[in-house]
């Protein structure tokens, strides 16, 4: 797939997720095979004041080229501003978030604030691609308080110089309830000649599959999907190439990739904050594996890097031995 003149290696991308996109769980999304994977969103004004901890959200590494970095504002003089600080550790796509429904995001105008106002959208969006090299592509909800002219808006993204848009179906009313309406993707599909990539819901390789054919969609993107499993990267990859839906890891070789997983974030963050981060990757890894909410309970407790290694290596083999 090609975003503008970036070609990717196939066209399934992993969402940015505040709080779980961080440099070790995208490194692992590449691995089983991401085409392209995405920070979490970085706030264009904390940007402009240098704060340390929002540019530690772009750090990279070079196992993840091309990598994309999410900006979130609303003023587009500061996005364009701070948009090559953005892309400065090397990400080749800088996407900008057009969805978020956080209140203290969305109060401000920012996020999917910005939906209600479509020729800020078409400002934010020109000043930004004129400001960068690289293509600039938008993440957007279907609406604000209720569904909105989505149809429009895109074409208003696509004339102000983006070279691709992400669509996840939800109002922001709705943050994750409901089921994501497919049909709005199509509508999108059928109203701009840029890429689309179709988003929301997508939690098997065979719902990624419906996306492209029920909506015409040129790349799915997959959020809470990826969580704890980025072996799905692999499965819907093999099933886009050739049909192929035979790869389904056990639950022993999925612990071995959530201690790999694991060992990067203690790496990238340190033992202190690795060991509180890790708690919530552990809970998603053993979804549904024997015993795995006295697992959960015991991963809780445990303060040491080494000792939550060994609970996990024990767990390891108290679930093969089943
Ligand atoms: C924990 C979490 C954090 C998220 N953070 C972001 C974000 O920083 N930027 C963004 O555009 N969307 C964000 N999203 C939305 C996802 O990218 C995606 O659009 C949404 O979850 C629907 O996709 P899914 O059904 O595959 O989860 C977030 C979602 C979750 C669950």
């Amino acid at each position: 797939m090609k975003i503008k003149n970036l070609d990717l290696k196939n066209n399934i991308f992993l969402a940015p997720m505040a709080g779980v996109t961080d440099l070790p769980f995208r490194l692992m999304c590449k691995k089983f095979g991401a085409g392209l994977a995405c920070t979490e969103m970085v706030s264009s004004k904390a940007m402009y004041y240098n704060d340390k901890k929002t540019m530690s959200l772009i750090e990279t590494h070079e196992n993840e080229a091309p990598f994309a970095v999410q900006i979130f504002g609303s003023d587009p003089d500061i996005m364009a501003q701070t948009a090559e600080k953005a892309l400065s550790t090397g990400a080749s796509v800088l996407d900008i978030n057009m969805g978020c429904p956080a209140p203290k995001v969305a109060n401000n105008g920012d996020g999917s604030a910005l939906l209600k106002n479509p020729q800020l959208i078409g400002e934010i969006v020109s000043k930004v691609s004129s400001a960068v090299d690289v293509p600039v592509t938008c993440k957007i909800r279907s609406g604000f308080d209720s569904v909105a002219d989505v149809a429009e808006i895109a074409r208003i993204i696509q004339q102000a110089g983006a070279s691709a848009i992400t669509v996840h179906p939800r109002t922001r009313d709705m943050y994750y309830s409901g089921t994501a309406d497919r049909s709005l993707i199509k509508l999108v599909k059928e109203s701009v000649s840029i890429p689309v990539i179709g988003n929301g819901d997508i939690f098997t390789a065979q719902s990624a599959m419906d996306m492209l054919a029920s909506t015409g969609c040129d790349g799915v993107m997959i959020a809470r999907g990826a969580q704890g499993n980025p072996f799905i990267f692999t499965q819907i990859s093999q099933l886009f190439a050739d049909g192929d839906i035979s790869y389904n890891p056990t639950d022993a070789e999925r612990l071995d990739t959530l201690l790999e997983h694991l060992e990067l974030l203690m790496d990238y963050k340190g033992a202190y904050v690795g060991v509180r981060e890790a708690r919530k990757h552990i809970a998603w890894y053993i979804k549904g594996m024997k015993a795995c909410a006295a697992m959960r309970e015991r991963v809780c407790r445990i303060e040491d890097r080494e000792q939550l290694f060994d609970e996990i290596k024990r767990y390891r083999e108290f679930v093969e031995a089943k």
